[in-house]
């Protein structure tokens, strides 16, 4: 891999209390956040507003693919900022044909759209289901517990988590939520409504559950029996981060059947513009004409600057080969973790995901772990992460989530797999010491 961690600018000024104050006066409240104000990153670094480096092993919750102030991006950015930012999407522009096609090579035949985020790729597919439904008068479209799939409003109905949907009812009609890795439910679940089946691959916000590979494909077997679309949210799992462009393949990998499996559509965002705020979903081939001229739309999708971005961070992905690089160094930080895991059991309860996809759960009660009772033990493990110089995603109360850059370096994956051992030993010992 090529060196691309550019010195970080000098830091002049300790603003991190104020910074918080005018969130607190101006910005609502709608996250909860940490104690954290940053300034700039380089590479897998960022660094708050006092100087302090932190390693980013949550990459913006699996966004930034190659990292921060990655040199190419930022020369994407400004050759295409000189020649067209945006237009219309009543015109043609090359950026936009030519990202399409790559996604169309990696998937299969069929077409792609464009927007902005990943919850709006998910709209789209729900928008595609009713469309394929509609004369026969299906609608409903089935997920799993546990999945996340944004929050707008048909993107809380769609999730399978009760904390997104309270306070927001009544729900958008036409969505039920089925046990995961659960075939049987899933047929069962089956109505004359039913129109599709939306699925992650790999439940991230839910907790780093993989698919099994035979559910995946009995998902496909279904969905033909019952005309009906199967569609998967790539969005956090997608692009690479498991070692394959999208974790379904990854999954199916020496799985007989693997290599004809194709979903109908796949929703993608997050690591596709490496920061850049790019959505897209691609349908297959026989549906990929069904949301026809004036059905769907967006203005800022698939504009010049996001898809140039979102082109040189697959160019860059493909010639680096980071989808090698994530298959290694996930394969290095989980079996890290799992090591962690047999030493501090009190601690730390199991490791699991795929590529750069990882999640460690915690023990439940851990004695000594410091910070307020109101904050779950995840957030609670994260501030001492943070306290260590090491950024990661609590996923639920009890797991932590690592979606690191796709080019992070065995060094890297070393210094964040330290921190965690340093953090489990001392409550290891601090537990030991309270029985
Ligand atoms: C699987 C999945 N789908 C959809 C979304 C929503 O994406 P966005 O926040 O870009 O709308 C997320 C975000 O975390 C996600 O993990």
């Amino acid at each position: 891999m090529k060196d691309l961690v550019p010195a970080p600018p000098p830091i002049v000024r300790n603003e991190a209390a104020a910074v918080q104050a005018l969130f607190q006066q101006h910005v609502i409240p709608s996250y909860g956040r940490f104690d954290v104000v940053l300034s700039h990153g380089a590479g897998s670094y960022v660094y708050d507003v006092t100087g302090k480096r932190y390693l980013d092993l949550g990459g913006g919750i699996a966004v930034s693919s190659l990292g921060h102030a990655h040199p190419a991006i930022t020369e994407a950015l400004i050759e295409q900022s000189r020649k067209l930012i945006h237009i219309s999407n009543f015109y043609y522009h090359e950026p936009q044909g030519r990202l399409a096609q790559a996604l169309v090579q990696l998937l299969g035949p069929g077409k792609c759209f464009f927007c902005n985020s990943g919850v709006e790729a998910n709209e789209g597919l729900f928008k595609l289901a009713r469309k394929f439904g509609h004369d026969e008068g299906r609608f409903e479209v089935l997920t799993s517990f546990n999945s996340f799939h944004g929050r707008t409003l048909a993107g809380i109905a769609a999730t399978g988590q009760e904390k997104v949907k309270k306070g927001f009812e009544p729900l958008v009609p036409g969505f039920r939520q089925v046990p995961y890795n659960d075939l049987g439910a899933m047929r069962a679940a089956l109505s004359a409504a039913t129109a599709a089946i939306l699925v992650e691959g790999i439940q991230g916000e839910g907790g780093v559950t993989a698919a099994a590979p035979e559910y995946l494909l009995g998902l496909r077997r279904l969905c033909d029996e019952h005309k009906l679309l199967l569609m998967f949210d790539g969005v956090q799992d997608g692009h690479f981060r498991t070692g394959r462009f999208q974790s379904f393949q990854r999954l199916l990998e020496g799985e007989p059947g693997a290599d004809k499996f194709l979903p109908d559509a796949v929703a993608m965002a997050k690591s596709l513009g490496g920061g850049f705020p790019v959505g897209a979903f691609w349908v297959r081939a026989p549906y990929a004409d069904l949301l026809g001229a004036g059905s769907h739309g967006t203005t800022y999708g698939g504009s010049p600057l996001a898809c140039a971005v979102a082109l040189k961070v697959l160019e860059v992905v493909q010639r680096e080969r980071l989808a090698d690089n994530a298959r290694r160094m996930g394969e290095f930080l989980l079996s890290g973790l799992q090591n962690l895991v047999d030493r501090y059991p009190t601690v730390l309860r199991n490791a699991r995901g795929v590529g750069l996809m990882l999640g460690l759960e915690l023990a439940p009660d851990i004695p000594g772990l410091p910070g307020e009772s109101n904050k779950t033990q995840a957030v609670r493990f994260a501030n001492l992460l943070h306290a260590a110089g090491v950024l990661a995603i609590p996923a639920g109360a009890q797991i932590l989530r690592f979606l690191p850059p796709l080019n992070l370096r065995p060094a890297e994956a070393e210094e964040g797999l330290s921190a965690v051992e340093a953090a489990a030993r001392c409550l290891a010992q601090q537990s030991s010491e309270h029985r």
